[in-house]
């Protein structure tokens, strides 16, 4: 067991393993532990991400804290619990399935716990709260991990949610990372950046998720460098959803069958005219154009012009006139 300098982490540390003991030996974590059978957790996940439950009753975590001689100040600042006007503390998590949130060494800096019940009106999740060792914005799901799998995998794979890394974990994709939701900051980008140039984005296939990805695919082009491939999945489905509806091998497929951004935009323009009228099937095409007058190297461009002249049934000598134009006013 390490010994920790930074008592907070330490603390988080202790109700981490706590959390987790709940759930996988204890009466009280039954229901948890219900619900994690529900998710297709089993005992390897379980054990490998260290999920927990933060059990129903009230102030368990604090208890069993104190009992260890902590002291309240060290405790409060965790963010693990809360304080009333009258300066008690209660644990903030409560009957939650618990996911440890840990920094670039492997530490746990805090908490996600998920909602059991399906009741809309309380937050699906909630996290730690910003602390002295916890900014979300700099923090990435299961970096510490995915970073060591990046290197025989070659690349990262950014998802939304902890069940999807978790989703792709079990098909044995190992470079699996969240954001943790879909505002995705560029301080995440910078992390992803000393470790791999070859990014995946695989966020959910719901509209939000589809909006996102095109808000990053534009971050992480302007940060530059990086060889990005995107994945809509069908129906509106997540990652993790999309596994338990289609298997593994279909999953990796999809994968294999990342779209470049270009391809990505063009698809996500293509919705949004009716290109059996002709007038807008002229401003898609005059927008396309456009798209591929950005990119910088020639045969790309012709390779994505040529696809489009096919597609739309008109000749690539044409959108090449329009690309010139475009090209000119750019420099
Ligand atoms: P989603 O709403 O897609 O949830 O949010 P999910 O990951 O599919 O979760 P399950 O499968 O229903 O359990 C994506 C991610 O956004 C963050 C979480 O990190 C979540 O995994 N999020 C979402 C929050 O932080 N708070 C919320 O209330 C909801
Ligand atoms: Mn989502
Ligand atoms: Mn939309
Ligand atoms: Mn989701
Ligand atoms: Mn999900």
């Amino acid at each position: 067991r390490p010994r920790f300098s930074n008592i907070l982490i330490k603390i988080n540390e202790e109700a981490a393993d706590f959390y987790h003991r709940v759930l996988v030996s204890t009466n009280a974590g039954k229901r948890g532990l219900e619900y994690a059978q529900s998710r297709d957790l089993n005992n390897e996940i379980i054990n490998h991400f260290r999920i927990g439950y933060a059990p129903k009753q009230d102030n368990l975590l604090l208890t069993y804290l104190r009992g260890h001689n902590y002291q309240d100040e060290d405790l409060l600042n965790t963010g693990l619990f809360v304080q009333s006007q009258a300066g008690e503390l209660f644990d903030r998590f409560r009957d939650r399935l618990m996911f440890p949130l840990c920094n670039e060494g492997d530490y746990v800096v805090g908490f996600s716990g998920r909602r059991l019940s399906t009741d809309k009106t309380e937050a699906k999740y909630i996290n730690s709260p910003e602390t002295k060792i916890f900014t979300k914005s700099k923090t990435l799901f299961h970096f510490a991990e995915a970073k060591k799998a990046a290197r025989s995998e070659k690349h990262l794979i950014l998802y939304e949610g902890y069940m999807d890394v978790i989703a792709a974990y079990k098909a044995g994709i190992k470079s699996g990372i969240a954001s943790m939701g879909t505002s995705l900051t560029d301080q995440q980008i910078y992390m992803l950046r000393r470790i791999t140039n070859n990014i995946i984005i695989n966020y959910d296939g719901d509209d939000p998720g589809i909006h996102a990805e095109e808000r990053a695919a534009k971050m992480f082009n302007q940060v530059g460098g990086f060889n990005l491939g995107i994945v809509v999945l069908p129906e509106k489905l997540d990652p993790d959803e999309y596994v338990k509806k289609y298997g593994i091998e279909k999953y990796q497929d999809e994968i294999k069958g990342a779209l470049t951004p270009t391809d990505f935009f063009l698809k996500r323009l293509a919705q949004k005219y009716n290109l059996a009228n002709d007038r807008e099937k002229l401003a898609y095409l005059d927008e396309a154009t456009k798209e591929i007058a950005q990119l910088s190297n020639p045969v790309e461009q012709d390779l994505y012009l040529n696809k489009v002249a096919k597609e739309q049934s008109v000749s690539i000598d044409s959108l090449k006139v329009n690309l010139t134009k475009y090209r000119r006013q750019q420099n």
